[in-house]
């Protein structure tokens, strides 16, 4: 057993709440997995990270993500998505169902951006915002209140009430969605367990469960002595959750996180990559303020990948960041990035913008996009614009 540093006895009123709450789990029902740790510290109604009224994205917040950086990443995938649509034989109606947006940047410049370059496209598109936050949902009704009034955007609480009201062909879609969810972490003495010493959490190490073992086996790597390595069980759980939204219906999923295969952890990499986020800065512990700072894990692709086949999807790509959006953006010279600049400053800062998203010293090569369809011909998928560096 290990005492987890930097704990402090108690910290702003919602943090020690939630500390208290998740102390008296464990008193009631004995160490927990550390996947309950992290709903709790995350998602615990009013008290979790995502679940409080405060910042947490962009520059006041904790992180950014890639729609924070410049509009043009939601404008380049409003690109794909109408690429997307074309594959599909353009059909009358499209729900575009975004998982987690948050506070909703990605899908307002999606809808803009579709409005204004795609009008069919746009005509046909319902988009659909599923996240769990009440207090995030309050503010994608603000953000996309124009839209909503429309009726070209819908906020729903799940994936499977936005899918319920879909009609055949849909588009999923979630950037750092699936970085969001919980895991377990495992190291080479069992699964991590998260108990309670002097009042303070401590992590204990417990015979690794049947599903972490056999997710070790499958799609990760058996820790070495002094290695800790993440079993992401609850992503699984979730590519069962996406195909069951594709019964019936057809269309592609889209997922874009920062993430690594098996092949990559069996050459070494990409082991223990729990990281824990406050006022960007990366924190010590995943302990220090429960709701108080944001938990990550990257995303083993080969994991989700592999469920969603099991389950009825079909594989398309799995590539980089960079080469997607060069794929999407190169042919019409990133038009979609520099069209609305007047002045060179302007056009200068924008290529700025898009090179962090794109280059390799940026988000674009720790991130990957994993692209999936359903019941659409192989040809179809393969032609995207997004895929044209993968056939190089
Ligand atoms: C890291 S944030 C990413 C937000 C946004 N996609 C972006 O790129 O800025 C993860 C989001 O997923 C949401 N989320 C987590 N679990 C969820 C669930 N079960 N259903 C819907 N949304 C969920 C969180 O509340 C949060 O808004």
């Amino acid at each position: 057993m290990t005492i987890s540093p930097n704990q402090p006895e108690s910290g702003a009123g919602g943090e020690s709440r939630l500390r208290r709450r998740i102390a008296d789990e464990i008193r009631r029902d004995g160490p927990i997995p550390f996947s309950r740790y992290m709903q709790m510290c995350l998602y615990e109604p009013e008290l979790g990270y995502y679940s409080r009224s405060r910042e947490q994205f962009g520059k006041a917040g904790d992180f950014y993500t890639s729609s924070d950086v410049h509009a043009v990443f939601g404008r380049l995938l409003a690109r794909q998505f109408e690429e997307m649509w074309r594959a599909l034989d353009s059909p009358q109606g499209i729900d575009l169902i975004e998982l987690g947006p948050g506070r909703g940047l990605f899908a307002r410049d999606v809808l803009d951006w579709s409005a204004k370059q795609f009008p069919e496209f746009s005509r046909a598109l319902c988009y659909a915002l599923a996240e769990q936050s009440a207090h995030l949902r309050e503010r994608l009704q603000e953000r996309l209140a124009e839209h909503l009034a429309a009726e070209r955007a819908r906020v729903f609480e799940s994936l499977e009430a936005a899918a319920s009201t879909a009609g055949e062909n849909i588009i999923v879609f979630g950037n750092e969605f699936f970085d969001a969810l919980p895991v377990e972490v495992v190291d080479y003495r069992g699964g991590l367990r998260i108990g309670l010493e002097n009042g303070k959490f401590v992590e204990t190490f417990d015979r690794p469960t049947a599903a972490e073992a056999e997710f070790l086996d499958r799609y990760s790597v058996h820790p070495d002595a002094g290695e800790r390595v993440e079993a992401t069980l609850v992503a699984l759980e979730w590519m069962e959750r996406i195909a069951e939204a594709f019964q019936g219906k057809r269309g592609f999923l889209v997922a874009i996180d920062y993430g690594y295969t098996r092949e990559e952890q069996l050459a070494g990499r990409h082991r223990d990559t729990l990281m824990s986020y406050r006022q960007h800065t990366v924190s010590t512990s995943p302990y220090e303020a429960p709701g108080e700072q944001d938990i990550t894990a990257h995303v083993n692709f080969t994991a989700i990948r592999e469920r969603g086949v099991q389950r009825g999807l079909e594989p398309v790509a799995l590539l980089t960041q960079s080469q997607f959006l060069i794929g999407i953006g190169e042919e019409t010279e990133f038009a979609d990035a520099f069209q609305e600049c007047e002045l060179p400053q302007e056009r200068a800062k924008v290529a700025l913008q898009l090179k962090h998203l794109i280059s390799p010293t940026g988000m674009g090569e720790t991130f990957q996009v994993l692209l999936m369809s359903a019941g659409v011909a192989k040809e179809k998928a393969a032609g995207l614009s997004g895929l044209r560096l993968e056939r190089i």
